[in-house]
């Protein structure tokens, strides 16, 4: 049986995603670098340097330069996360997170940022929340399984105990990798190699969950 689940942040509880998103478009304005909507869907999910990669493209810049860029469009990404408040959580999470601790379910979280535990924070949800496997928490990005593996740890869980609900396609790559089962918020395009795929977290109940995370192959 399922015995912990492991949220994803950006885009699976809050529209965080969109925040990085518009902050990397303002760096990319601002440097001349070609960049939209479109091109952003690659990077969710990943890293905050393999992002700067994806947006350079082949163009040249010293480590300094570099540097100085992830450093400006955290700036502008952390402006946007100061006045969130427990109203920015998605609909449906914190019913789905209150039941899952009421049925004695572990949970952690498992996102890529390194702002992961201020939105947390910010969301007042800290406190309904087992571990936080964040930015810091591992070398490797996903699509490494490294990230959720560590959050399954530090709730002292095996991996196939546990649930990975994920916005990204790296996101649900590395629960996969992981030997974890998945749950894909969104478009089947983006996360449709999950076990399940929810357009959000409105009436999701950890019954049906169950039920159909037995008729997925092992
Ligand atoms: C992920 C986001 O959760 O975290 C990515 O989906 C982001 O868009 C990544 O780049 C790293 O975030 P941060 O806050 O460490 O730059
Ligand atoms: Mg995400």
């Amino acid at each position: 049986a399922i015995q912990g689940f492991i949220f994803d942040v950006d885009g699976v509880l809050t529209d965080t995603a969109e925040y990085h998103y518009r902050a990397w478009q303002r760096l990319a304005d601002e440097e001349g670098l070609p960049f939209d909507r479109q091109a952003n869907e690659a990077l969710r999910g990943v890293s905050r340097r393999e992002s700067l990669m994806h947006i350079i493209g082949i163009r040249q810049y010293s480590e300094a330069q570099l540097q100085a860029m992830m450093e400006r469009k955290n700036r502008y990404y952390v402006e946007s996360i100061a006045t969130i408040t427990p109203q920015n959580l998605f609909p449906g999470a914190i019913e789905l997170l209150t039941e899952l601790r009421q049925a004695g379910i572990k949970i952690a979280i498992g996102s890529a940022s390194k702002n992961a535990r201020t939105v947390i924070e910010k969301l007042g949800i800290g406190n309904l929340v087992d571990a936080i496997a964040d930015g810091d928490s591992v070398e490797a990005p996903k699509p490494a399984p490294d990230l959720f593996l560590y959050a399954a740890q530090q709730i002292g869980l095996e991996p196939d105990r546990c649930v990975v609900v994920e916005d990204a396609t790296v996101g649900v790559r590395a629960a996969i990798a992981a030997g974890m089962r998945s749950i894909g918020i969104g478009p089947i395009t983006r996360v449709g190699a999950a076990d399940i795929v929810l357009p959000n977290l409105i009436g999701v109940h950890l019954v049906d969950l169950q039920a159909q995370l037995k008729l997925a192959p092992e």
